[in-house]
C-alpha cells in the first residue's frame, strides 16, 4: 500500500504552506510535491475549492499525493511542462541547492521539478541549512536488481551507504525501487551528483543542485519570507 502523509504540525512550515496555497491561482496545472508540508498545502487548496469554486489540475509526484488531491478535487494529468511546480525539501542550503527524498518520492519530484519553469520549495526554518547533509542522509534510489551489488558501489564514495528498511524489509518507491540512504561529511558537489547517477543500478539521488527554486519560509520576524533564487 502507498504511504500516506498526514499534514505538518509544524507551526512555521503550516503557516507558508497556507500562503503559498493561498498565492495559487484559479485554473494553474500545478506540479504536486509530496510530503507533510505539500499535504498542508494541499488542504488549505482543498479548502479553497470547496469555498471558492477554484480549478486546479497537477502532475503527481507520488501514490500519496495522488490520492490526497484526488479527494479534495484536483484534476490529475499526465506529466508534462508546466509554469508551476511546488514541493517541500528535507534541507535547503544558502544557494537554494535542496536535499530531498525522505519520503522516497524523489525521482518523480526530481522529473516534475526539471518540467517547470518555477519551482516553490515551501520548509520550516529548521530545514535552512549551511550545508546540505548538515542533518540529513542523502537518499538514493536504487533499481532492485542486483541492489546489494549497487549499494556496494555507492559505498565507495559514501561509505555508510544503507538500505532503507521498515520492519526488516526494504522499503520500495512507487516506482517499484528501493531507497538507500547515505551520509554526506562535507558538503556535495556536482562531481558528486554526476558520480552517483553514473552508476548503472541508481535511478536518481534527492541532490537537487543548481534548481534555482523560490523558498518559502517563516522567517525570525514571524513574516512569511520568499527568497527567488533564480538568475
Ligand atoms: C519526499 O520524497 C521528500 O522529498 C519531501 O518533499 C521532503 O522530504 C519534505 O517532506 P516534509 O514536508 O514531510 O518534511
Amino acid at each position: 500500500m502507498a504511504r500516506t502523509f498526514a499534514p505538518t504540525t509544524d507551526p512555521d512550515a503550516l503557516r507558508a504552506a497556507r500562503e503559498v496555497a493561498d498565492a495559487v491561482p484559479d485554473r494553474s496545472v500545478l506540479g504536486l510535491g509530496t510530503g507533510t508540508t505539500f499535504a498542508a498545502i494541499l488542504v488549505r487548496l482543498g479548502e479553497r475549492i470547496a469555498s471558492e469554486g477554484l480549478r486546479i489540475s497537477g502532475v503527481p509526484t507520488s501514490e500519496a499525493t495522488a490520492e490526497q488531491a484526488r479527494q479534495i478535487g484536483i484534476a490529475l494529468v499526465s506529466p508534462r511542462p508546466l509554469s508551476l511546480a511546488i514541493d517541500g525539501a528535507d534541507e535547503v542550503d544558502p544557494e537554494g541547492n535542496l536535499l530531498k527524498g525522505g519520503g522516497g518520492a524523489l525521482v518523480r519530484e526530481k522529473i516534475v521539478a526539471q518540467s517547470a519553469k518555477e519551482l516553490w520549495i515551501v520548509v520550516s526554518p529548521k530545514k535552512l541549512v549551511p550545508r546540505l547533509g548538515a542533518t540529513f542522509r542523502l537518499p538514493i534510489e536504487i533499481v532492485r536488481f542486483g541492489h546489494e551489488l549497487t549499494v556496494e558501489r555507492i559505498a565507495r564514495l559514501l561509505p555508510d551507504a544503507t538500505l532503507r528498511t521498515k520492519d526488516g524489509q526494504p522499503v520500495e518507491s512507487d516506482n517499484g525501487g528501493y531507497l538507500v540512504d547515505a551520509t554526506l561529511e562535507s558538503a556535495p558537489t556536482m562531481r558528486l551528483a554526476d558520480a552517483l547517477k553514473s552508476i548503472v543500478g541508481v535511478v536518481d539521488h534527492g541532490l537537487f543542485l543548481r534548481v534555482a527554486p523560490t523558498v518559502v519560509w517563516v522567517g525570525r520576524e514571524g513574516r512569511v519570507e520568499r527568497l527567488d533564487l533564480r538568475a
